[in-house]
């Protein structure tokens, strides 16, 4: 592995920006459970254990319809535990070494715990692929709304991770609300505010022209692999450098360089590897002119379309990502769609 670390730190010595991709394996240092395999989220979640169901049959729309309690169970705790871990010290350095570059860092992550924007990285250099718990939406989608979960608790029974009534309520039609995360076989996820962070990727990476790009990709499984499929397909098309993190999947591209290990252990390792000089200095990011415009430019459409009741568009999003996004969850419902939701 060192050889592997001491050519990732090369890379990263050269680099003028940084794109992050992040899976629920980056989460892991911090504390938090991935889902690998039935017996992992079994074991963050005995309860559904007991009931046969997968991580694939829980993390599904039709619960709001049936079994709210269950679903907001589920859902309201993972909200509590996100907000009582804390982003590990890998987060920071990442944000060291992106606050160093010419371009800064770009986010792509599947994570939902909102991670990334606690850890300081800005909400318009993010996208949130999946979704966020930090949003909610109407479970019957009555309007492409989403507003904050703000400080929302519920009451999960700690034995049967069952949450307690009152339940949030979407305040246009008083149905049911949920999450505004993509679950399986979900028809009516609002992906507004997934497409115009991906916009806004794309507007980063239109203007890295010429520039050395590095991309680090920590904890993204194989399950549902659009972390994965994203940065292999961003390293080709951009000519960038891959550097993934797995402990246990780590295989990737010939050319790319592959830690296995935690993603504290690798960025820990990188860090040490990169030496007190750390990267070059460029100055800091991007300055004058041209960045405020960008930067006013993806405010303005953070701002409008994920107001309350306001209207979306699904062209918004990149039709490749549209279409990587959909394969890969289509391929995951698949593998699971033998067993029905009960
Ligand atoms: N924190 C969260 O928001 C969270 C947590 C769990 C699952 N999810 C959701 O579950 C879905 C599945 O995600 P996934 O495919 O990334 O997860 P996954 O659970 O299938 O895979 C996790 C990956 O992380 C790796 N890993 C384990 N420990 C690690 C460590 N210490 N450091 C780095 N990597 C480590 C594993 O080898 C695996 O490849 C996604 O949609 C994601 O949104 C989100
Ligand atoms: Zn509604």
């Amino acid at each position: 592995m060192e050889q592997a670390i001491a050519q990732a730190a090369a890379a990263l010595a050269q680099a003028d920006a940084l794109w992050i991709g992040a899976g629920a394996g980056m989460g892991v240092d911090s504390g938090l459970p991935d889902f690998r395999g039935n017996e992992g989220f079994w074991r963050a979640y005995p309860p559904f254990a007991r009931r046969g169901l997968s991580f694939v049959q829980v993390a599904n729309p039709r619960w709001f319809d049936v079994d709210p309690e269950l679903a907001w169970g589920f859902y309201g705790h993972r909200l509590a535990l996100y907000r009582q871990a804390t982003p590990h010290q890998g987060f920071a350095l990442l944000s060291r070494w992106a606050a160093r570059l010419r371009h800064g860092a770009f986010v792509f992550t599947s994570n939902i715990d909102g991670h990334f924007q606690r850890a300081g990285f800005a909400a318009d250099r993010l996208v949130e692929c999946h979704g966020s718990l930090g949003w909610l939406q109407c479970a019957r989608a009555c309007s492409p709304a989403l507003w904050p979960t703000g400080a929302l608790e519920l009451d999960v029974d700690g034995v049967t991770f069952r949450a307690r009534p009152p339940l949030p309520a979407c305040p246009r039609c008083g149905g049911m609300a949920r999450p505004n995360v993509l679950m399986f076989g979900d028809e009516r996820w609002i992906s507004v505010r997934s497409e115009q962070q991906e916009a806004a990727q794309l507007e980063w990476l239109g203007r890295l022209r010429g520039a050395r790009l590095v991309l680090i990709e920590c904890g993204a499984g194989t399950a549902v692999p659009v972390v994965r499929w994203t940065a292999e397909g961003l390293a080709r098309r951009w000519g960038g450098r891959l550097i993934r993190i797995n402990p246990r999947e780590a295989s990737g591209p010939a050319d790319a360089i592959t830690l296995e290990c935690g993603a504290l252990e690798g960025l820990h390792a990188l860090a040490e590897a990169l030496g007190e000089a750390g990267l070059p200095r460029h100055g800091g990011e991007e300055t004058g002119a041209t960045r405020a415009r960008a930067e006013e430019a993806s405010a303005q459409r953070l701002r409008g379309p994920t107001a309350l009741f306001s209207l979306c568009s699904e062209a918004q999003l990149p039709a490749a990502s549209r279409r990587s996004r959909r394969r890969a969850w289509r391929r995951a419902s698949a593998a699971s769609s033998a067993k029905s939701v009960r």
